[in-house]
């Protein structure tokens, strides 16, 4: 029965989180486009979002890329230049700073969207959980910190990366590498495809709409003091 479970959580519903993320996404943004945005509160109540807004977003982006490289990249790329256990510990050091950046940030967002009456009066239930949901993920993420430090061969860390290539692959025998591994990354990972699962239907759609055009925009934008 345990392994039932496990092949379906870490190798089924892998596909149907990131297939609802996918239509669901399409969907939302085919019929509701007006409501694909951050849904910024900054105008109703301004103190501590950037601190909070800026720590959270450089400590979950930096975290975001740390995971794409570090579960996406193949042993074989890295092995001439660093052994598994070098990786390992870069992947707890790094993690570690950005988590910790991004709990400090997470931690003014949710005392602000809980004791701020303007800002509490326009958040969502969406809003909430969202912000919630992250805040159990990340304490999860650095809670398997210690549990990696168990294993600084790398072992455990080659395994997790292996469960995802295989799955982005589509290769069969992905959930086996996980089914050995600590409880701790079992829920980070269930934790981290149900965020997948959930993306349409909150704000975190505003990811993917990053106005990164701004930055290459041909031609200045013109201020002028009033005369
Ligand atoms: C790709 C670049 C991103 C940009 C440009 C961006 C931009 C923004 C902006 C403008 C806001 C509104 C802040 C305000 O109230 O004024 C916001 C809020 C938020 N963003 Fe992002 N974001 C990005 C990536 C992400 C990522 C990767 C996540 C999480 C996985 C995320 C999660 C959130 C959450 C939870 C809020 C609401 C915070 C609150 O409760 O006040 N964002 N973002
Ligand atoms: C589907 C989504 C996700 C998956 C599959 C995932 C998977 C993992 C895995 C396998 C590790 C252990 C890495 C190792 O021991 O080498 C890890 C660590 C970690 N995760 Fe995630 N994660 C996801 C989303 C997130 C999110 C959204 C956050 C932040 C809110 C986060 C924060 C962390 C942190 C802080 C660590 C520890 C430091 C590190 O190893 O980078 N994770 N994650």
């Amino acid at each position: 029965m345990a392994e039932y479970i496990n092949t379906f959580l870490f190798g089924v519903y892998p596909y149907i989180a990131v297939s609802v993320m996918i239509i669901g996404s399409v969907l939302r943004y085919d019929q509701n486009p007006y409501s694909w945005k951050s849904d910024s509160s900054q105008l109703l109540h301004s103190k501590g979002l950037r601190l909070g807004s800026n720590l959270f977003h450089i400590g979950i982006i930096l975290l975001f890329f740390g995971h794409l490289l570090g579960l996406l990249t193949p042993h074989w790329v890295y092995e001439p230049f660093i052994t598994a256990g070098q990786k390992q510990v870069l992947a707890m050091t790094a993690g570690g700073i950005f988590g910790l950046m991004c709990l400090v940030g997470m931690v003014i967002l949710i005392w602000r969207r809980t004791t701020q009456d303007r800002v509490r009066a326009t958040t969502k239930f969406m809003d909430m959980a969202i912000l919630l949901i992250l805040f159990v993920q990340l304490i999860l993420g650095l809670m398997t910190i210690p549990e990696s430090a168990k294993h600084l061969d790398g072992s455990s860390m080659v395994a997790l990366a292996e469960w995802s290539q295989h799955i982005v692959t589509f290769r069969p025998g992905a959930a086996d590498f996980i089914l050995p591994q600590a409880l701790v990354f079992k829920l980070h990972i269930v934790l981290g495809l149900t965020i997948f699962l959930l993306f349409p239907f909150t704000r975190l759609v505003h990811m993917i709409s990053a106005p990164l055009k701004f930055l290459l925009r041909s031609g200045y934008q013109i201020v002028r003091k009033r005369g």
